[in-house]
């Protein structure tokens, strides 16, 4: 029962503009085919299952009763090891997301800006609108080159971060190193590297953090490592700024001790993750080669677990739906004008390329609902 009183509650009075002019990230939807089904290829994760080792720990977990180590420390601990950094310049969070809400809540004030280069990840100016933050876009130049020159001209006295996605998503290049490097040596704002997908390129930026008092670097156990559904990620900061980062983050690292157990035991099967990373690879190299084949496809270079793909037609929007309905799941940028004529899968199992390969070879040939 809902009881009204003379002074009404209004939604609209309490919730902060800077709220409610977010729009909510909609995720692909099939019609009517059932969800074990489903291939799903657009969300950039591991299509590979835990190792032995990594279900045998979280069988033997068993105490849900309590807390996990309040500083996340056993979890910080092993990804510290396997990133070759010391324990105390890691923030863990509950995915790379919250890392990176950690990094926002400690710098933004409504008005403040945050450079980003498009077509990046979406999740960077929806974090900065939570904070009322501004974003600004100088974006990639022609074959998705960052334009070190245009970032660092578009820095003000409200710029306080500037984020690099490198490999990037969605266009899966490595952005030059040395550009990157310019702006973290120019800046008189923080730089944010994030490296989700590093570990398919073989590439990291770490050393800058040695080097450089403004810069950190970003990373996740979701892409390589197949731990998307335990939500872990990482930053590494310079010991001044983690020290102001921890005041924000939240107990425990938002990581639960189901999710350390999980993260522990993959890391201590490296042999297995660097052997997915690496049919990932195998895989990703023989779907661009087959796409390629298909008339008026193409594939652009990857160096992450996922293909940016232009198609011959105007708008993506009716061979991503026809590709749902066929109960394959691709990401579609659909108002981005840049994008919209682009899907992008990720790499799944052989099978599954396969899958998707036919598909959109038959979408394309009959010309259906284009
Ligand atoms: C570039 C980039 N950064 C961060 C993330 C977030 O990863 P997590 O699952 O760790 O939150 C993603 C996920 O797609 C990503 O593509």
């Amino acid at each position: 029962m809902t009881t009204t009183s003379a002074r009404s509650f209004s939604l609209d009075r309490l919730v902060r503009p800077a709220v409610k002019a977010i729009h909510s990230y909609v995720p692909a939807k099939g019609a009517g085919v059932p969800t074990d089904r489903v291939i799903r290829l657009d969300m950039n994760e591991s299509p590979y299952p835990p190792s032995d080792h990594v279900r045998a720990a979280l069988a033997a977990f068993l105490e849900t009763n309590r807390y996990p180590a309040f500083d996340a420390g056993d979890v910080r601990e092993a990804l510290a090891a396997y990133a070759g950094v010391p324990v105390e310049q890691v923030v863990a969070g509950a995915g790379l997301d919250d890392v990176l809400n950690s990094l926002f809540q400690t710098f933004l004030e409504p008005g403040d800006q945050v450079i980003i280069s498009d077509p990046t990840f979406g999740v960077y100016r929806h974090l900065a609108s939570i904070y009322g933050a501004e974003t600004v876009n100088v974006p990639l130049l022609a074959g998705w080159v960052l334009d070190a020159d245009g970032v660092l001209a578009a820095v003000t006295d409200l710029t306080k971060i500037i984020i690099i996605c490198s490999p990037n998503n969605p266009t899966g290049n490595q952005l030059d190193p040395g550009a990157i490097e310019k702006i973290v040596r120019e800046a008189p704002c923080f730089v944010a590297i994030d490296e989700a997908y590093s570990e398919f390129a073989g590439y990291t930026h770490l050393p800058l953090v040695d080097r450089y008092p403004n810069v950190g670097v970003f990373r996740t156990m979701s892409k390589f490592a197949g731990m998307a559904g335990m939500r872990v990620g990482y930053g590494i900061y310079p010991v001044d700024v983690i020290r102001e980062v921890n005041k924000v983050v939240p107990a425990f690292h938002n990581v639960s001790a189901a999710s350390a157990v999980a993260v522990k035991a993959a890391l201590e099967d490296i042999g297995t993750l660097r052997g997915n990373l690496e049919r990932t690879i195998v895989l990703r190299d023989l779907l661009a080669d087959n796409l390629r084949e298909i008339p008026g496809v193409e594939p652009y270079p990857s160096e992450t677990n996922f293909i940016l793909i232009k198609l011959p037609v105007d708008d993506a929007g009716p061979v991503v739906a026809e590709l749902a309905n066929r109960g394959i799941f691709v990401r579609y940028f659909g108002a981005d004008p840049v994008l919209k004529n682009c899907i992008r899968p990720s790499i799944g199992t052989t099978e599954e390329n396969e899958i998707l390969l036919n598909e959109l070879a038959d979408i394309l040939a009959s010309g259906a609902s284009l």
